[in-house]
């Protein structure tokens, strides 16, 4: 139990501090160049959750849970203060107190995986382990939306005139929306509808669509760094966005393999005990 609460743990920490780290780096970008006091807190950030992901990359599978309990909290008050920190910048955007090149709903969209993050991180802690049908149907339809929310920021940050480039990206985002609304239907239905049948078929098709769209936003990163399209997505970005998909499809295999390894228990036993 300790070994998988110090493994979940730092896997959670090792991705999640780098996209945050990131998320620094491409606000500062964003920010016109005199809007300097946001530029430095940005900078904080940045090597607030580098010295985290430093600090967890010396942590090992061996370390002490209790030392990782504490890591926990640690990360959770940097992850709740950038935060913070991302709805101030929204905020001042959309009163038309600072302009840039930071949509609203990107900073939105950033500020939404550092509460996901926070939140994973309170859940380790309250020793929330394995996942439960109510939490893969909500996992779900945080991360269809993250998803359909990239196929729009592709679109909008290609150039124009890439025009099938373009008609791809906009046909992932109706895709995305639509998967993403008959996953907030099935939470809607909870909790009659936390079925294996019906958890099953929600990852099997949203697996098909997260592999498609991973694949589109790899080639369109290898276009970028070669130089080979028009855009103003910075290949970081592409990066970014992609190993988010990456993250999103390995979360779908482990909740399958739970699903799959519970065949034999009424849905009673597991929402009573978990997987
Ligand atoms: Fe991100
Ligand atoms: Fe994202």
């Amino acid at each position: 139990m300790s070994n998988l609460f110090v493994s979940r743990s730092l896997d959670e920490i090792l991705f999640w501090s780098r996209i945050m780290k990131e998320h620094s780096l491409f606000l500062k970008l964003g920010f016109n160049c005199d809007d300097t006091e946001l530029i430095n807190e940005a900078d904080h950030f940045y090597k607030l959750f580098e010295a985290i992901e430093t600090k967890a990359q010396n942590f090992t599978m061996q370390s002490d849970p209790r030392q990782i309990q504490q890591f926990n909290i640690e990360v959770h008050n940097a992850a709740s203060m950038i935060w913070a920190f991302k709805r101030k910048i929204l905020g001042l955007i959309i009163t038309c107190k600072i302009s840039g090149n930071n949509f609203p709903l990107l900073v939105d969209h950033t500020s939404r995986e550092a509460a996901y993050f926070a939140t994973r991180l309170k859940e380790l802690n309250e020793g929330k382990l394995k996942p439960q049908p109510a939490a893969i149907i909500r996992e779900n339809v945080f991360f269809l939306r993250i998803m359909a929310d990239h196929a729009k920021f592709i679109g909008h940050l290609l150039d124009p005139s890439e025009r099938k480039l373009v008609e791809q990206a906009r046909d992932f985002s109706h895709d995305f929306d639509q998967l993403l609304f008959q996953a907030v239907d099935l939470e809607a239905m909870q909790p009659q509808s936390e079925t294996v049948p019906l958890i099953d078929k929600l990852l099997d098709e949203n697996r098909v669509s997260v592999k498609s769209l991973r694949d589109f936003k790899k080639s369109a990163r290898d276009l970028i760094e070669a130089c080979k399209i028009k855009s103003i997505i910075h290949p970081l970005l592409a990066d970014h966005v992609f190993r988010e998909a990456e993250r999103f499809l390995q979360i779908i295999d482990l909740f399958e393999a739970e699903l799959t390894g519970t065949n034999t228990q009424s849905i009673e036993d597991i929402a009573n005990h978990g997987f």
